[in-house]
């Protein structure tokens, strides 16, 4: 990895908001031009030279993710909008003509909105219970707490695997193995983490899987849905039209093509697959476990160096990510972070889109740093300097 990889680290910006999106390498973006330069035709559509050469590019990028993912088949892997688009699909395409009244969803506090919105419309909708599975004195899922909050009438268990604010990584194989076990559907939200931490579907036998390109050095608008072949195969598509359909008549006959095609009705965001695939390249060329390693370095770096300023709280010591939720005593989140913005540090304040944490952490809003890749710790050093003359913040913030 080359920081001069990175265009925007040219800047005069030290970014800490990875955990919002992160930053996309040259090869990336070259890529996408290149698309929209040299060969901007639709997919799935030409019978021309052109069109065939972007039939190839995208689909080429089902075999990346399928790679990246561990998953059978490269049909299991649907391109979507994003995270959020995936999860509404799993919630609205398959869950709510799978699951009946009472039927009992687990899922925690410290989940994102796109992975707690969607069942609570289903709850509205059809009747299903939404469990919150207790976590445990540092906000994270344990799994004794898990295995206590199944009953007989769980039959999902929907989760990060990175919470984006605790940070904590969940055991993924462990629940896997209980999910297995007890016949329950395992659902990963892998914003977080697909980037960050390696996963293996198979292995860890996860149903669905959903994330978003843009948290992986890749585009935004682009997205994966992972579904196990067997329940992505009756799957219903959200969205009808153009490129899902083998025909229709105006008797109303349709015959709609296989997954995942059927799945991804209109044109695609090419140029944002394609941008995709490179993005994945440039990870896999790194290795997904030697991010992690870092990530956790850093975190462990910058712990260690916050815990020496008296007025610092921070919520999640010691998850094994690159996360950290922080506040400076008696001064508001937002507040914070646009007294680092006054020294080019990017971090997010606020709720996070955890909204629901407030009832764990007890406070409505905190300052996050989400470390990736390309950070560094006299960036760190940076960081902490500021932090420690934040007497100076009210002259700053005004
Ligand atoms: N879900 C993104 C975040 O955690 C936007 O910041």
């Amino acid at each position: 990895m080359n920081r001069s990889d990175f265009p925007m680290l040219q800047n005069d910006l030290i970014y800490f908001d990875n955990g919002a999106t992160t930053l996309k390498p040259q090869t990336v973006i070259d890529e996408m031009v290149d698309y929209y330069s040299n060969y901007s035709a639709n997919a799935h559509r030409g019978d021309y030279d052109v069109s065939l050469k972007v039939d190839k590019m995208y689909e080429n990028v089902r075999d990346k993710v399928q790679k990246l993912i561990n998953c059978a088949k490269r049909e299991e892997v649907v391109f979507t909008k994003g995270a959020t688009e995936s999860l509404n699909m799993i919630v609205f395409g398959y869950m709510k003509y799978i699951l009946k009244e009472n039927d009992e969803v687990l899922i925690t506090k410290a989940e994102h909105a796109s992975n707690v919105l969607p069942w609570l419309q289903l709850a509205k909708e059809i009747g299903i219970k939404i469990k919150y599975i207790p976590l445990d004195e540092q906000h994270e899922l344990t799994l004794s707490s898990l295995q206590k909050s199944i009953t007989d009438k769980t039959k999902v268990i929907s989760l990060a695997h990175i919470t984006n604010v605790v940070g904590d990584v969940r055991p993924l194989e462990e629940i896997g193995k209980i999910c297995k076990a007890k016949k329950i559907l395992f659902v990963v939200d892998g914003a977080q983490s697909v980037a960050h931490i390696p996963i293996d579907v198979q292995k860890y036998n996860v149903a669905f899987l959903a994330f978003s390109a843009h948290k992986m050095l890749g585009p935004t608008g682009v997205g994966v849905l992972y579904g196990r072949y067997d329940l992505l195969n009756i799957m219903h598509p959200l969205q009808y039209g153009g490129g899902m359909n083998n025909l229709f008549e105006i008797d109303g006959t349709v015959e709609y093509k296989n997954i995942p095609t059927r799945l991804e009705a209109g044109t695609p965001p090419i140029a944002e697959v394609i941008g995709l695939g490179k993005a994945i390249d440039y990870l896999l060329d790194i290795g997904i476990d030697n991010i992690h390693k870092y990530e956790v370095q850093l975190k462990e770096y910058a712990i260690n160096k916050l815990e020496q300023i008296p007025n610092i709280k921070i919520y999640n010591k010691h998850s094994q990510s690159g996360i950290i939720a922080f506040n400076i005593d008696g001064v508001f989140s937002q507040d914070t972070a646009v007294y680092l913005n006054h020294y080019h540090i990017c971090v997010r304040a606020g709720n996070h889109c955890a909204k629901i944490l407030k009832d764990e952490f007890k406070i409505n809003n905190t300052c996050r740093i989400s470390f990736y890749l390309y950070n560094t710790k006299a960036e760190i050093d940076t960081l902490v300097k500021v932090l420690e003359q934040s007497e100076n913040i009210f002259k700053i913030v005004l």
